[in-house]
């Protein structure tokens, strides 16, 4: 076994007086660094502390300092009553994969094939909201800049202080108990949903319950009824399950239940957002949904409701959730924080029937275990405090002064270029064009101005493509939605 001697290591340590490193970190970084380069080799001993501190001119606990470290640290090793020597296999070995192939730039570029059903995938998802830049008039963005930023941060905090150990592994999969609590007393109260706290399962976002729901109601080939135009979040996710989709017409009292029935009498299940219709912004009435849910009973065919921002209405009361007028346990039902809160906490929720809890837990395992249990107990602290209440009612005071005024300058500026159509819920409203005007040339015309408006044609399957934009208001202060619109009015002088 080699022996360095102190006279080598003087030599590869020299102290640097400027450097603002005490004398015991500086020599434990020139040992480390001899022995990652090879400059002492492993097994070698490396001399006694006394020899080492004489020979470096500094204390003895300065260089007992930096072995023990290094010791810690797994390059030395001290061997009773023989010495210290350097580690034979270095801890940074084990962390490090030797690279025995070519850089990524020198390899062969090969796509194996992919599924069928990808190709759909990646047209549908570059009309879900994405990470773009925001301004007016994207529709799906709450109003992030008026969230309570210093009151969920002490939330925060004050969870990391009680030192959860509780909420460091792994939590259930359904999420965390007092957070489905806090949500069932919330929809029980706030949107009439008959449910127990067992039957809310936490998920990322509403996506992921459509997801979810997709894959476990859904056999390759089952007819699925899905709003026409509607949401391609849901498109997306019954695809990837291989339904057999049947867009169903929608028009001022909400899904055309016979339209349905005539496409497909034996659906296996149906998609709505009878609250607020997503794009068009309709209320499904009591009527429609007495009929939707006369038909699933009889047709036995599953309901996916998606609330998704039924928080929002301005003038008149909140219309009861479909889940709570059903007989029977036929309706799923979703909901998301991403408009009442903010988008990136991706937390939401499904209320399923008593019999799928189990099988929606199994599955929310499989798909990523379960949500992150710090932010589901800093929300339901957040909901139970009565935060969660007073963000709402600040919010909706708030959307309700900025879409008044959209509203009205739109009335000043777009009167005879667009139709503006005043609904009571939601955060945007749709602007209809005249006929044979192409909504997809606006948008690109208006982009060019500075705005981003969703063409409507775009969330139509078939034919029967109303032309049309989205305008959403929540997130704009009330100048940059007056300059929003006098952009946009230039762009539709353009069109004409
Ligand atoms: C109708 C509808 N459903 C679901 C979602 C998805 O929401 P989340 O962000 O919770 O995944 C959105 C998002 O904009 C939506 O508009």
């Amino acid at each position: 076994m080699s022996r360095i001697s102190s006279s080598l290591v003087s030599a590869l340590v020299a102290f640097d007086a400027a450097s603002p490193d005490p004398l015991h970190r500086q020599l434990y970084s020139k040992l480390r660094n001899a022995i990652l380069t090879g400059r002492i080799s492993p097994g070698a001993q490396i001399p006694s502390s006394r020899d080492l501190a004489r020979e470096l001119g500094v204390a003895r606990n300065t260089v007992l300092n930096a072995i023990e470290q290094l010791i810690a640290e797994g390059y030395l090793q001290g061997e009773q009553g023989s010495g210290t020597y350097v580690n034979r296999t270095l801890p940074d070995d084990t962390l490090h994969v030797p690279h025995l192939q070519a850089s990524p730039a020198q390899r062969t570029r090969t796509c194996y094939p992919l599924s069928l059903r990808s190709k759909g995938l990646t047209t549908l998802s570059t009309l879900l909201p994405s990470a773009k830049q925001t301004k007016p008039f994207q529709p799906a963005v709450p109003a992030v800049d008026a969230f309570p930023f210093d009151l969920w941060a002490k939330l925060v905090q004050k969870q990391w202080r009680r030192h959860p150990r509780n909420l460091l592994g792994f939590g259930e999969p359904a999420g965390y108990l007092p957070l489905r609590s806090a949500i069932a007393t919330y929809l029980t109260v706030a949107r009439a949903v008959r449910c127990e706290a067992e039957q809310v399962i936490i998920v990322s976002g509403a996506q992921q319950a459509l997801d979810l729901t997709s894959r476990l109601l859904i056999d390759p080939g089952d007819p699925v009824w899905i709003e026409e135009p509607g949401y391609p979040g849901v498109r997306a996710t019954l695809l990837a399950a291989g339904a057999h989709l049947i867009p169903v017409p929608v028009d001022e009292e909400g899904l055309n239940i016979q339209d349905g029935v005539a496409r497909s009498a034996q659906a296996r299940l149906v998609y709505v957002t009878p609250s607020h219709q997503f794009p068009l912004g309709y209320t499904m009435t009591l009527a429609r949904r007495l009929e939707l849910l006369n038909w699933s009973q009889r047709a036995r065919a599953w309901i996916l409701e998606d609330d998704y921002d039924s928080e929002y209405r301005y003038t008149s009361r909140p219309i009861p959730a479909l889940q709570g007028l059903a007989a029977q346990e036929q309706v799923i039902y979703v909901g998301t924080f991403s408009k009442v809160l903010f988008p990136s906490l991706r937390l939401g929720y499904l209320v399923v029937p008593s019999a799928l809890v189990d099988v929606f837990s199994a599955a929310r395992t499989v798909a990523a275990g379960q949500s992150p249990l710090i932010e589901q107990a800093v929300l339901a602290e957040f909901i139970t405090e009565g935060h969660f209440g007073r963000h709402i009612r600040r919010m909706r005071t708030l959307y309700q002064e900025r879409r008044a005024v959209l509203l009205d300058e739109a009335k000043r500026e777009l009167t005879g270029l667009l139709g503006v159509q005043v609904s009571d819920a939601g955060l945007y409203v749709i602007g209809w064009l005249p006929q044979g005007i192409d909504d997809r040339s606006v948008a690109q015309l208006a982009a060019a101005e500075g705005v981003d408006t969703a063409p409507l044609s775009g969330f139509y399957r078939g034919s029967g493509k109303r032309s049309g934009l989205m305008l959403g208001f929540a997130a704009f202060s009330a100048p940059e939605l007056r300059s929003g619109v006098r952009k946009l009015a230039r762009a539709l002088r353009a069109v004409k």
